[in-house]
């Protein structure tokens, strides 16, 4: 018996090394360690053997049987990094596009406007003493609608702008103003912070439309704020980005959330296609804005009697678009190369 066993191994030694594939390595396994295989085979005829062959055989069994179990281990990974290594090898990287993108003038990555934008409006705030928050783009009604006192026959809730889900109570956030909601649930007054992102809305894109596109939310709450903070924040802002004081002009605007609400515009020169060279001015809606409804705060947790605040949404596309005169919003994400070697340089 001894001498089978140790045939045995012997040819399992042998039959491993030729292995190629994973199962067969499992078919070899349970040929001889499976119940019906041949180490089970030997050993029923153990019963018949005496004291003096079982106390060796015994031993000598489990040693085989622990042995190959550590080759079929050491095996199956053997054959699954040969495998990997091939995977890797057919797909190298083709670094003829390489070429095609060098011919564009585009040596590397750059940042995309709209994140450039971003960045620059939050350090502006971060300089004035605002703090960032962020917000997730999927929203339940309280947070896009209800606490922003929306109610719930106001169009902004037709179907027709809102991406809802399935379940009809969760949607993709319509506007950055969710943000306020979790601001105040986050914070105690005074606080003043922005948040920027994502937005999406359920349009027919344009040239001045598109499904998802980009805000940066400010609010900020404290102790007898007015109007006149609120003109002294935007224009430090545009200030800022234009690099030049800019004029502004406040008409009434209405969202439910502020009271009152503003369109905020800048005077703006721009050149006039019909006659070439010469600019024509005049005012570009760029900023909503107000002061923060007292049904807003209450939602947020905050007394009306004790704090006021103002809001704004600032729309980072149509900034994009203003300062570098793009006339259309669908280039911003169209991945289209020619379009965005201009911004190599900036
Ligand atoms: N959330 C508004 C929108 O997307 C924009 C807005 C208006 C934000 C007035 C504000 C605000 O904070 O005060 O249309």
């Amino acid at each position: 018996m001894l001498d089978k066993l140790n045939a045995l191994e012997k040819d399992f030694n042998g039959q491993i090394v030729n292995c190629l594939k994973q199962a067969d390595v499992l078919n070899l396994k349970s040929q001889i360690l499976g119940k019906k295989g041949s180490l089970s085979e030997i050993l029923k005829s153990l019963k018949d053997a005496t004291p003096e062959q079982r106390k060796e055989i015994g031993p000598r069994s489990n040693e085989i049987k622990q042995n190959i179990e550590k080759s079929v281990q050491s095996k199956l990974s053997e054959i699954e990094i040969k495998e990997v290594n091939e995977k890797l090898s057919k797909n190298k990287l083709d670094f003829s596009l390489r070429d095609s993108l060098l011919e564009l003038g585009l040596r590397d990555g750059g940042i995309h406007p709209v994140a450039k934008i971003q960045r620059e409006v939050e350090d502006i705030f971060v300089s004035m003493g605002f703090d960032v928050l962020d917000g997730p783009h999927i929203e339940d009604d309280w947070h896009n609608f209800g606490a922003l006192n929306i109610p719930e026959t106001h169009p902004a809730r037709d179907m027709q702008d809102t991406f809802w889900f399935k379940d009809m109570k969760h949607l993709l956030r319509t506007h950055t103003s969710t943000i306020q909601v979790r601001g105040m649930e986050a914070k105690k007054p005074p606080f003043k912070f922005v948040g920027p992102g994502k937005v999406f809305r359920c349009e027919r894109t344009d040239a001045t439309h598109e499904m998802c596109f980009h805000q940066l939310e400010g609010m900020m709450v404290g102790k007898d704020i007015t109007v006149g903070n609120l003109i002294y924040f935007m224009k430090t802002l545009l200030k800022e980005i234009f690099k030049k004081d800019m004029e502004v002009r406040l008409r009434p605007g209405f969202f439910p959330f502020v009271e009152p609400g503003f369109e905020l515009d800048i005077r703006w020169k721009k050149p006039d296609p019909k006659k070439g060279e010469s600019e024509h001015s005049g005012w570009l809606e760029l900023l909503p804005c107000g002061m923060v409804h007292p049904n807003v705060l209450k939602a947020g947790g905050i007394d009306p009697g004790e704090y006021n605040g103002f809001a704004f949404g600032l729309g980072l596309d149509r900034l994009v678009m203003v300062r570098y005169a793009i006339e259309d919003i669908r280039h911003l994400h169209s991945g289209d190369l020619r379009f965005n070697k201009q911004f190599k340089s900036h």
